[in-house]
């Protein structure tokens, strides 16, 4: 899908649409998945891209990011909705389709579940989930583990990204999206 997506228009939206420090961490995660689909044989433009994107609603009015999830056609829970900082990846999805015309399935699957994570999840949702979670900007204190695991396999990056997540949000009270849940079932499973 090179020349698909005009590069340099959204390189140009996201740097005027999200803060400096937003946009670098755009970048670097459209670096990390590159690099990752090409150790893992996926689509290294199409990841590119996709991580390139992935933040691209972030920092939308809440108002106009509540707007693009409601007239979305992917599956949106109600805990995704009421929550700010889970919102901008459904938004973001439609805000490509929409505004964009990006149709890809695969790009706009990996920008929606790219916080809350799936059953069923693509090879190149699963790049750009680990990519954010482990991209050059990343600084808290596990993120070496994190990235060894993510380039030890995709199904172990996912595996323990997940078993991180699910155990990080009950540990803050926080609820957990089904979905979520899925992913980590599905990944536990295979890692028996
Ligand atoms: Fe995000
Ligand atoms: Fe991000």
């Amino acid at each position: 899908m090179t020349n698909t997506y005009d590069l340099d228009m959204f390189m140009s939206y996201i740097k005027e649409a999200l803060s400096k420090k937003r946009y670098v961490h755009s970048r670097n995660v459209a670096d990390l998945s590159r690099e990752l689909a090409e150790l893992y044989g996926e689509d290294a433009e199409k990841a590119y891209f996709a991580g390139l994107v992935h933040d691209i609603a972030k920092e939308l009015p809440r108002g106009e990011q509540h707007a693009l999830a409601a007239r979305s056609k992917l599956a949106v829970s109600p805990i995704e909705l009421s929550s700010p900082p889970l919102l901008h990846a459904i938004a973001g999805a439609q805000l490509l389709y929409e505004r964009f015309g990006v149709d890809d399935k695969a790009v706009l699957e990996a920008v929606r579940y790219h916080t809350v994570g799936a059953g069923g999840m693509s090879k190149l949702a699963q790049i750009v989930y680990l990519a954010d979670l482990t991209s050059a900007d990343r600084t808290y204190k596990d993120v070496k583990k994190y990235r060894k695991f993510v380039h030890t396999s995709l199904e172990k990056g996912m595996l323990e990204a997940l078993r991180f997540a699910l155990s990080d949000a009950a540990a803050k009270g926080n609820t957990i999206p089904l979905s979520t849940v899925e992913a980590y079932n599905e990944f536990a499973a295979k890692a028996r």
